[in-house]
């Protein structure tokens, strides 16, 4: 259990890490919500090890960690940007690198085109460049969900000032099935409650604990009023937040700007 939090710790999960481009990120704009989607089935986690890549791309962990280095300088919101990335590409269809995939003609509608990606979800730029850099090295031998694992562990060391360190086993496999309704139906969206978050997590065989350590690992990263209240305008004296917590992220709060943001 210890490791299972520790990992999750690492899988901080922005919900709505935006740019200040991304109006669209708005709960109004959400159709109603189907079914949950099917549950997905236990993973066994075997075929994942650390140190997946010793062997075969000796310098994979290491040219990762330099790129997300270079990105995070630049812009600490990319940062959070790339481990909302692993947490939206790890819900919809496992952690398969199935969020990078961009249209084609038989396939107009990929996750990354669907509303809680499209136009929040960024950091694309920065795998890119980490897979190329790895491609030269050692070409087709690292996956491209083994690239975004490290990327948003990397993440986090780095806004995290070295405290978070984990080691982040590899091995996943890509996918090419990507469907922008399946992240729709599988992610939580902003406007869940306690019961509709605890399903949404029971359908990835997550369970409350998980959730409170996904929700409390909210520490990065900064978000549109819009993902909160349904008018986009956070009203600390109507809400149903924490009054402290309300008052804290209202814009124009001085805390705010010390926040990675982009
Ligand atoms: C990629 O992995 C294969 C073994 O699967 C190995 O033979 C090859 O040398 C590796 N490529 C590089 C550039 O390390
Ligand atoms: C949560 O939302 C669902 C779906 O809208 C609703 O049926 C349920 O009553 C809500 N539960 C609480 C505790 O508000
Ligand atoms: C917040 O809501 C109260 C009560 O509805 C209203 O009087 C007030 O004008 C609102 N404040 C803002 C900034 O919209």
């Amino acid at each position: 259990m210890a490791n299972k939090l520790a990992v999750l710790a690492l899988l901080v999960v922005l919900c709505s890490v935006v740019t200040r481009q991304a109006v669209g990120y708005s709960y109004a704009d959400y159709p109603p919500p189907g079914p949950l989607p099917t549950p997905s089935p236990a993973p066994s986690g075997n075929d994942l090890a650390v140190g997946f890549y010793d062997r075969t791309c000796p310098d994979a962990e290491k040219i990762v960690r330099g790129v997300v280095e270079e990105a995070v300088k630049q812009n600490p919101g990319i940062g959070a940007g790339l481990i909302r990335m692993l947490f939206h590409d790890c819900f919809v269809e496992g952690c398969d690198a199935s969020v990078l995939l961009d249209p084609t003609p038989t396939n107009p509608q990929p996750e990354k085109l669907s509303l809680p990606n499209n136009p929040s979800l960024r950091g694309f730029e920065v795998i890119d460049a980490a897979k190329a850099a790895l491609e030269k090295a050692c070409p087709g031998n690292v996956s491209c969900a083994d690239v975004v694992a490290f990327a948003a562990r990397d993440a986090s060391f780095f806004l995290s000032n070295g405290r978070i360190n984990v080691r982040m086993p590899a091995g996943r496999r890509d996918g090419s099935v990507s469907v922008s309704t399946s992240a729709l139906q599988s992610l939580p969206r902003p406007s869940f409650n306690l019961t509709e978050l605890t399903a949404s997590f029971a359908a990835k065989g997550l369970d409350a604990d998980d959730l409170v350590v996904l929700s409390g690992a909210h520490s990065v990263g900064r978000s549109h009023c819009s993902s909160f209240v349904p008018d986009g305008r956070l009203n600390a004296s109507t809400s149903t937040m924490n009054p402290a917590l309300a008052a804290a992220v209202r814009p124009g709060q001085p805390d705010r700007d010390r926040r990675p943001h982009g």
